[in-house]
């Protein structure tokens, strides 16, 4: 098999790889970096971002403020050191992105502008209409562009990590229009692969979001951590799952119920007026807006409709100028996807499965536990969003620890000597026998990969979804170990070579199993409700037991869980309070 020399690989093309990439280009220029990528760099998840970007910028705003904010909405399971750090840092990035030639909407004035978003007490969130992660990825891979040193393998499949003596020292990876299997070696392995939203049925999150970077990590020792903290974004288009972004909110948009009734105030989010009211109501957090929901439809208050039931999204009182302005998007998608014009018409809407909050576990310069490993983005946990993570906090944490990541990687890898071919070599072979062995050249299985994928989601909602009990999750953690089983009687129709898309949804759907069981299994352990995690069996916070992040390391068997202190600082636990 042919051995690629890098001195660093990324693993991943959204904004997080893009910024690991030129900060590892800047940290030092005679470094050789590959980013690996199965889409095309400008496909990846970030590009669909709408809503916008947090980030202190106006005179009435203070760091304080955000690193509150952002600790209170994580339920104060976000580690505060890091959160510190990240609002500290999150302004020079915007700013940084903005002379890379962001096109941030503006105000009258010509200065940045900000809007309000859900569980923040003061409107910091920078957009780009309400395409911003469109116009903030343009602008890294633009920018990527110029630095020589960076090569690009586009739509190659990661499969597996190399680990010699110690530390990570490279990656297999299948480039799919050849189908031949390759291996990277490198100094240092970032991984930049974003989340795993695909596990759940009904999501926004691309096809590409299948947990790939959160198994390959898991399958070397290292532990994923806080992944039963699955975000519901309270307003998903029915049927697909597409995004309606919380910026129809933060301009004004209002949630009703099958009477017209502005229903949040029923749960601890009211009162309406004056309105629209930071960290109230519809600006609330959308862990609580999503649980609302559940109560609200075992009310009986929702509306029935095709896709199951929903709510409605009036932002029909903006207009249709600041309409087009602001909210463009929300505009063009309601009319192609559900057939409504917004202008005229409220959308309708249902909580649908958005972010991980969990992933690999780094701390704050994207290390893993294992040298030479890195993780930033979705994919991994520092953890700054805790049991709960507010909008727009996201796309800047990409850009933050993105950076860190890549400077890190970039001085681990001058540290460390080439890797040994040798010792890798065998690896490599080792995979493309599991590969055509499992895979292209089994004979016999009578499984399908649609079929599993689909009971795997299917079980993944409805035991593991808004609400969960340990009856729920039990028959969950039961129905993935009997998937496991059947996977090894996979059957691939397409034993081709090229562009074997079918090989490439079996590798996802067994990485989506891995990240399945780590979440069930931790969902299952943590005896609380907090955050995104609610246990109808055990309804209250439990500080004195479950201050701590859960940390699942994959064994032969369900993963073993242990746990990790949260680091607190300044900012002792306290109530959840919002609407008032
Ligand atoms: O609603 C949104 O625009 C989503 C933003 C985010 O997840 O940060």
């Amino acid at each position: 098999m042919e051995t690629i020399q890098h001195d660093i690989v990324i693993i991943g093309g959204g904004l997080a790889g893009l910024r690991a990439a030129i900060a590892a280009a800047e940290t030092d220029p005679t470094l050789d970096i590959a980013v690996v990528s199965k889409v095309y760099p400008m496909r990846s998840h970030t590009v669909s971002a709408e809503g916008g970007a947090g980030a202190v910028i106006k005179p009435n705003d203070s760091l304080a403020e955000h690193i509150k904010d952002t600790i209170t909405g994580s339920d104060w399971l976000a580690d505060q050191d890091a959160v510190e750090l990240f609002v500290n840092e999150a302004p020079d990035e915007m700013i940084r992105m903005e002379h890379w030639g962001c096109p941030w909407s503006r105000e009258p004035d010509g200065s940045v502008a900000v809007r309000p978003f859900g569980g923040m007490t003061i409107e910091r969130t920078w957009f780009a209409a309400d395409k911003t992660g469109f116009h903030m990825l343009h602008t890294l891979f633009q920018t990527s562009l110029k630095y020589p040193t960076l090569t690009w393998y586009d739509e190659w499949f990661a499969t597996r990590l190399l680990v010699e003596n110690g530390r990570c020292q490279g990656v297999t990876a299948i480039e799919m229009r050849s189908g031949r299997l390759r291996l990277i070696a490198a100094g240092a392995v970032v991984l930049c692969t974003g989340g795993a939203g695909r596990v759940f049925p009904f999501t926004t999150n691309a096809a590409i979001c299948t947990g790939d970077g959160m198994a390959l990590a898991s399958r070397v020792g290292v532990p994923l951590k806080d992944m039963e903290f699955v975000q519901y974004h309270p307003t998903g288009l029915p049927g697909t799952g597409i995004l309606i972004t919380e910026a129809a909110r933060g301009e004004g948009g209002i949630l009703v119920n099958k009477d017209g009734y502005r229903y949040l105030q029923d749960y601890g989010l009211g009162p309406p007026d004056p309105w629209p009211r930071l960290r109230a109501m519809e600006l609330g957090p959308r862990d609580k807006l999503s649980q609302a929901f559940v109560k609200e439809q075992q009310k009986g208050r929702t509306i029935p409709g095709p896709h199951g039931d929903v709510v409605h999204l009036d932002i029909r009182h903006l207009g249709e100028k600041e309409i087009d302005e602001r909210l463009p998007f929300v505009r063009e998608l309601a009319r192609n996807y559900v057939g409504i014009d917004p202008v005229h018409h409220p959308i309708p809407v249902r909580p649908v499965v958005h972010y991980m909050m969990g992933g690999v576990h780094t701390d704050v310069h994207g290390a893993t536990p294992l040298p030479g490993l890195f993780a930033a983005g979705e994919v991994a946990c520092v953890s700054i969003n805790g049991a709960n993570r507010l909008g727009s906090n996201s796309l800047p944490e990409l850009l933050v620890f993105g950076a860190r990541a890549g400077k890190a990687a970039a001085t681990f890898a001058l540290d460390h000597p080439q890797p040994d071919d040798a010792a890798l070599a065998a690896q490599g072979r080792d995979e493309e026998r599991r590969i055509a062995g499992g895979f292209l050249r089994k004979e016999g299985g009578t499984e399908r990969i649609a079929t599993l994928r689909n009971e795997m989601t299917r079980a993944m909602e409805t035991g593991c979804g808004i609400y969960r009990d340990d009856g729920s999750l039990r028959s969950t953690v039961e129905t993935l170990a009997r998937l496991r089983e059947r996977f090894a009687r996979i059957r691939l129709a397409d034993h081709s070579l090229t562009f074997n898309t079918e090989l490439i949804a079996a590798l996802e759907l067994e990485f989506m199993l891995d990240v399945a069981e780590a979440v069930t299994h931790s969902a299952l352990a943590r005896t609380e409700s907090r955050g995104s995690h609610q246990r109808t069996d055990y309804p209250r916070r439990d500080d004195a037991r479950f201050l701590t992040h859960t940390l699942a390391h994959r064994t032969a068997g369900a993963p073993r869980i242990d746990y990790l202190d949260v680091v607190i600082t300044r900012w002792p636990p306290a109530e959840r309070v919002y609407g008032r």
